[in-house]
């Protein structure tokens, strides 16, 4: 019961409109398949972001000492004609607890760039301030606007941003808009993998960028889904299935496993490979409370 107790507390204690959160999933789990999170990491220099301009837009992943994200989660409704922006938000309360919800013009911002990456660190470098959350597949104009925050973008080689990288982001529209949009909720995860070089000896340049969709359906299973991924120049990803991308994108990262989506996600025909581990409802709520407050991260519960 005490229990119980807290787990509600902590739910209470982080409404509101606070855009750098500890719980994405809680405020923010609209753009996440079945309302999961991809696979975290431990460690404070992860933060969790709903991006808000006024309302929020998507979530990301936002690693404060490479200064790039991990990842953007945000969801797909429709391909529209979005004027694309010049200048770049950042994001204050990254830099400044105390700052407010928005993100906002890097000139407007007092307090800046300790924990993430500035438009000077892109300046004359020869690599884009590459999109993960792309304004291509925004969905309103001040949705596109949004996504024009620093801690949305990696640098990117700049052929690669313009050349395939584009061309895949036309393509999966177009997926989607034939396969799935009529019949499913569309959710994307975009993310990089830091590589060996920095930009101002400050922020990472990505190895790989990755993306993956998931066509979900009302039984929050991913029906149609499909992964990519390529190294940071100008050669077409690989289109993989989200379970391949999710073997490759464990290597990269170093770690055991590492989900996109959820494996509650997965379609019923292997869903029962998946229940044999999955945990009992009380456990994971323990685990919840274990790990909730030791660590920014929480993988999945
Ligand atoms: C987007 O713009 C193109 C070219 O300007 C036009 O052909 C197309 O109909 C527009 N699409 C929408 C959805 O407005
Ligand atoms: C990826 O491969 C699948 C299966 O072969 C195919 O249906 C899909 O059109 C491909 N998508 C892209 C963007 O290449
Ligand atoms: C970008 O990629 C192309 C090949 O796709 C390569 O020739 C070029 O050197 C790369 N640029 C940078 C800055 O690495």
């Amino acid at each position: 019961m005490a229990l119980l107790l807290h787990v509600l507390m902590l739910f209470l204690l982080s409404g509101g409109s606070a855009r750098v959160v500890t719980d994405f999933e809680h405020e923010c789990g609209g753009f996440f398949a079945g309302g999961k999170s991809p696979t975290g990491f431990s460690g404070p220099q992860y933060k969790q972001i709903c991006q808000t301009l006024n309302i929020p837009y998507y979530a990301t992943y936002y690693d404060t000492d490479n200064k790039i994200p991990v990842y953007s989660a945000y969801r797909f409704e429709e391909k529209i004609n979005c004027t694309r922006k010049n200048n770049w938000y950042i994001e204050p309360q990254l830099d400044d607890e105390t700052a407010g919800p928005n993100m906002a013009s890097e000139g407007s911002v007092k307090k800046r760039g300790d924990h993430q990456a500035l438009n000077k660190d892109y300046k004359n470098s020869g690599y884009d301030r590459g999109h993960l959350a792309p304004v291509y597949l925004a969905r309103s104009q001040s949705c596109a606007h949004a996504t024009f925050t620093l801690t949305n973008a990696a640098p990117q080689n700049s052929s690669f941003n313009s050349g395939q990288w584009r061309v895949l982001e036309a393509q999966i529209a177009n997926e989607l808009v034939n396969q799935c949009l009529k019949t499913y909720t569309v959710l994307i995860v975009t993310g990089v993998v830091p590589g060996t070089e920095k930009l101002k000896n400050r922020v990472n340049v990505p190895s790989h960028f990755w993306t993956a969709y998931c066509c979900l359906d009302n039984n929050n299973k991913c029906q149609i889904s499909r992964g990519f991924i390529g190294e940071n120049k100008n050669i077409t990803p690989q289109n993989i299935t989200v379970k391949g991308l999710e073997t490759e994108l464990a290597k990269l990262y170093k770690v055991s496993s590492f989900e996109v989506f959820h494996s509650s996600t997965a379609p019923k025909l292997i869903e029962k490979n998946y229940r044999a581990v999955m945990k009992p409802p009380l456990l994971s709520l323990m685990l919840l409370h274990k790990t909730h407050p030791l660590t920014e991260v929480n993988g999945r519960y």
